[in-house]
């Protein structure tokens, strides 16, 4: 018999969570407003709201925090940190920053103008926001695929390279900053880019003058779709992947906190000195100095290590096989999922799933509400309450798909919850018809307003 894969490490420490009642979470959830950011940890017993920063560290990067050096100019923490980034991603220069969207504030800082145009397949939210802050607008190239749910595609998070001629063609290269691929696409559902792909967008963009920018939060687990997808890549390690992918582009930003299997901290990384002085002065002044630009110096070393870790091909089967497991076991039960299922998460489609709840009462919210109600596991609206609405009229923006996203942290829960949080779909699923109405907004700020709106319930 073929021995199956397993994970490729054993559990030292654990965080005990605990199981609650169905009248507890019903109280709890009324009292959050039916908002699931509004939630205490300790409410949760699954918590899948993000795998952002909910990484488990390892034995080595605890033992790498002991070493950080909190120098505030020119720690040793900084140049090991340098080294990791220059061996996984080429990228000569990095700026270290505290995570993701610092990332973004401070290269479009230098140059995002207003009335550009940032072209690039789905856009991550704080990527849109940084960009429409400064009137700028980002433009999804996506290929139309992608938002076919139920099509079976190895390259979702690709980029349509006649839409982004069009967009290339419009213009002048001088009202297009860059071209920004994010590997893989959180938006489309963790979908990845091919290589293919990657290549033939850094042409496009190259002829034109204009360049690549690679938001790899993801980056590692889009390599490992890569290895087991796309042809002539399966003999190649993560990291020669990881490294051809950088080479398509002129720089990337990273938020730590997802593949480098850090609780925080983040980076820019850029091919020529030019463009990295340029983000510089923004650096200091938003982040830090260069040498830590946000982060500690434990925090550094942290990093330093995840990066080499999150590079590991074991590591990433065992990460993206047990994502899989999860998305394959509701589908198994009919259960509408982003196919194939994603590096991360797995996305549920609520129109789908609840028929009944019209889209105007945020079905995706209703079915996050369900499941917590269910079994105390914690999901992501990733729907119309995200979307917000439009800037000019204030009406509810009605995105391509209205999705839950149960996002798994690395290394942190086991087959058994994940079999607990297909049990809980399970039941969900059968009393799918006798759920007929939503919510109505009680209370929303103006822009980001699904972290703190405050929602009723409607009776049916
Ligand atoms: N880019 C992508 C693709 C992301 O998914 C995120 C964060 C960011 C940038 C911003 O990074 O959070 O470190 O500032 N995504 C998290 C999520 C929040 O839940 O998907 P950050």
């Amino acid at each position: 018999m073929e021995l199956p894969f397993a994970e490729p490490y054993k559990i030292k420490m654990i965080e005990p969570i605990r199981r609650s009642s169905r009248q507890e979470r019903e109280r709890w959830i009324q009292d959050a407003r039916y908002n699931l950011f509004n939630l205490r940890s300790d409410q949760v017993y699954i918590d899948l709201l993000t795998d952002s920063g909910t990484s488990a560290m390892s034995a080595a990067q605890w033992g790498a925090i002991m070493l950080g050096d909190e120098s505030y100019a020119g720690a040793s923490s900084y140049f090991k940190l340098k080294e990791a980034i220059s061996e996984i991603t080429g990228f000569p220069f990095f700026l270290p920053t505290h995570q993701g969207r610092a990332a973004e504030n401070v290269l479009f800082s230098a140059l995002v103008k207003e009335g550009d145009r940032v072209p690039g397949n789905a856009h991550f939210d704080t990527t849109k926001g940084h960009i429409e802050f400064r009137k700028a607008i980002a433009v999804d190239c996506t290929i139309d695929e992608a938002w076919d749910i139920g099509l079976n595609h190895p390259f979702k998070g690709n980029v349509d390279l006649a839409k982004l001629k069009k967009v290339l063609d419009e213009r002048p290269a001088g009202k297009i900053p860059m071209v920004i691929i994010t590997v893989t696409c959180n938006t489309a559902g963790g979908q990845p880019v091919s290589m293919e792909n990657l290549k033939a967008v850094h042409a496009l963009a190259s002829s034109k003058g204009i360049p690549v920018i690679i938001d790899g939060a993801r980056f590692a687990e889009n390599a490992y779709f890569i290895k087991t997808r796309e042809k002539g890549y399966e003999h190649k390690t993560i990291r020669e992947i990881a490294l051809e992918m950088f080479s398509y582009a002129e720089g990337m930003t990273m938020s730590s906190k997802k593949d480098a299997l850090v609780n925080i901290g983040g980076f820019i990384g850029f091919r020529s000195e030019e463009m990295f002085r340029k983000a510089t002065t923004f650096n200091i002044m938003f982040e830090g100095f260069i040498t830590y630009g946000g982060m500690a110096g434990r925090d550094m070393n942290a990093l330093a290590q995840g990066l080499f870790e999150g590079t590991e091909f074991d590591y990433l089967e065992s990460r993206i096989r047990q994502v899989e497991y999860l998305g394959n076991r509701l589908k198994s039960m009919n259960i509408p999922v982003q196919y194939p299922i994603g590096g991360h998460a797995v996305f549920i489609d609520a129109i789908k799933l609840l028929p009944h709840v019209p889209r105007k009462e945020y079905v995706a919210q209703t079915l996050a509400v369900e499941l917590f109600i269910e079994g105390g596991i914690r999901g992501a609206e990733i729907g119309t309450l995200m979307a917000d609405r439009d800037p000019v009229t204030r009406e509810d923006r009605f995105p391509n798909l209205e999705l839950l996203r149960l996002a798994i942290p690395r290394r942190v829960y086991t087959q058994n919850h994940m079999d607990y949080v297909a049990a809980a779909f399970e039941n969900l699923y059968a009393r799918r018809n006798t759920i007929k109405r939503g919510y109505r907004i009680a209370w929303e700020a103006p822009i980001m307003r699904h972290f703190t709106l405050s929602l009723e319930k409607l009776q049916p």
